[in-house]
């Protein structure tokens, strides 16, 4: 096993790992904790919110970092002796990748500065004891349809990064 093969297993390793637990915490934000938040009454929240999100939100936002990282690595080696439109293995990962990217980009530039807005709001909100402000509903309806459309987009995106080495049985 020559040095290329084993950094090429090392990435391939780090980028599903880092990929499960992003997409994992995308399916519990989609699957269970959009109607979990839904349920608490305001007072409730502005205590949940704060304990429960800035954690599971870092795992998030920085797993699909590395997710990318390591994914576009990985292309920059296996595409430069492949070329990247001239099989299938190539288009499928082009088109699960730039799912993936537009992915990154909802996490990074529409979820995780809604969601920082929606943190700080019921901090506020629970050290004053107040209710929290009307805009809080604005950011946290923002960063559910980013993060809905990133559930939807992660099926096609998981369909091409699985089948792309294994199309048609290849
Ligand atoms: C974010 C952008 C992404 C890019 C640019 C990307 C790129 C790549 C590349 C270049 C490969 C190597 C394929 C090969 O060795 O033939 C790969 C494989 C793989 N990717 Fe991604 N990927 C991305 C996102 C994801 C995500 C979010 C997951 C979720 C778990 C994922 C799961 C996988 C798996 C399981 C493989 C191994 C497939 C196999 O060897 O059969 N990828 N990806």
């Amino acid at each position: 096993m020559t040095g290329d093969m084993i950094l090429m297993i090392l990435l391939r390793w780090i980028h599903f790992v880092a990929g499960i637990t992003w997409i994992g915490l995308l399916y519990f934000f989609n699957l269970v904790n959009a109607n979990f938040l839904k349920s608490l009454d305001p007072a409730a929240k502005t205590v949940v919110i704060p304990k429960l999100m800035p954690a599971a939100l870092a795992w998030f936002r920085w797993s699909a970092l590395v997710t990318a990282a390591a994914g576009l690595i990985m292309l920059h080696f296996l595409a430069a002796g492949r070329g990247l439109f001239s099989s299938s293995w190539g288009i499928f990962i082009f088109t699960g990748g730039l799912l993936g990217l537009v992915m990154l980009f909802n996490v990074w530039v529409i979820i995780w500065p809604n969601q920082k807005q929606v943190i700080r709001m019921s901090i506020e909100s629970a050290e004053k004891k107040q209710p929290a402000p009307k805009t809080m509903a604005i950011h946290a309806r923002r960063a559910y349809l980013a993060s809905r459309a990133n559930f939807y987009l992660s099926f096609p995106m998981l369909f091409c990064m699985g089948a792309a080495a294994h199309f048609p049985l290849s």
